[in-house]
């Protein structure tokens, strides 16, 4: 596996595997687990060659957040690509991404889904994935790529802006990769002490407990969002917000909408753990 910094560097490796057929990429910020390499092993299935970035995004951290502290861990990560049988890997210095300082860096705006939820809650966060989600498929220029449903709001927002902006990328989104006992498998979950490890389960239980009483019958959404809310925060969370939202629009679900997703974030300690469950309703 080579391993490129400079754009140059990555135009030059990427013409040679273009020509080889379809190319898939798999955008990251590191620290890799087994979620994103089932991201990898997805984007093998669809393509002949597969191109990863590792790239650590300071515009889509608050001034609040964990961007410092936000684990780092390169050569890891290579070994674990080099396995994989990843084809070649980006990991470009913030100067190369950002040539120019971050307040003058021309940014994606994708209107009215960016400031719902997630967005609400950490502004500027889905400019920032926008904006380096672009240009690095501007860099990379694949046929495809890769993105957990873990982040479900963020798959939408670049399904969005892939569409508006008529960029000619494929997007597959795969779903979330979970512990034995259903927590979703993030970086952030090596924030929790062993006594929030114990508790973070709860997080994906309520969200199949809430499921449940949707297949009951259950139809009153606040109620429902309100319920959630009272589960995790008595289990010990902070919850930030807990929606039940029509799944391609993320607003509140109307009579036409026929697939909702659950979305909620909340705080164990000093990790922020998101999840989700999409369902069918008739
Ligand atoms: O999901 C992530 O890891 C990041 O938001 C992404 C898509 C790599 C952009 O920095």
């Amino acid at each position: 596996m080579k391993t490129v910094e400079r754009v140059e560097a990555l135009r030059e490796a990427v013409a040679g595997l273009r020509a080889d057929g379809r190319m898939a990429f798999v955008p990251t910020m590191g620290n890799l687990h087994a979620g994103h390499l089932t991201l990898v092993r997805e984007a093998r299935r669809h393509a002949d060659s597969v191109v990863v970035s590792i790239f650590v995004n300071p515009l889509q951290f608050g001034p609040n957040e964990d961007l410092d502290k936000y684990p780092r861990t390169l050569e890891a990560d290579r070994r674990a690509l080099e396995a994989e049988g990843v084809d070649l890997l980006f990991a470009p210095p913030v100067e190369v991404m950002y040539p120019v300082s971050l307040e003058q860096q021309t940014r994606v705006e994708v209107p009215e889904i960016s400031a719902l939820h997630c967005g609400a809650s950490r502004p500027g966060h889905f400019a920032g994935v926008a904006t380096v989600v672009c240009k690095l498929f501007n860099m990379v220029q694949p046929d495809l790529a890769v993105f957990g449903k873990k982040d479900y709001q963020q798959l939408l927002v670049i399904r969005r802006m892939v569409r508006d902006l008529a960029m000619p990328v494929e997007i597959l989104g795969v779903d979330t990769v979970r512990e034995s006992d259903g927590l979703a498998m993030s970086s952030r979950n090596q924030y929790l002490d062993a006594a929030e490890r114990r508790i973070a389960p709860r997080l994906y239980a309520t969200l199949c407990a809430a499921a449940d009483r949707v297949a009951g019958g259950g139809r009153d959404w606040d109620r429902l969002a309100d319920w959630i809310r009272g589960e995790l925060d008595s289990a010990g969370f902070r919850t930030d917000y807990a929606v039940v939202v029509d799944a391609a629009t993320l607003l509140p679900p109307t009579d036409r909408s026929d697939r909702l997703v659950i979305l909620v974030a909340a705080w164990l300690g000093k990790a922020r753990l998101i999840d989700n469950l999409e369902m069918e309703i008739k």
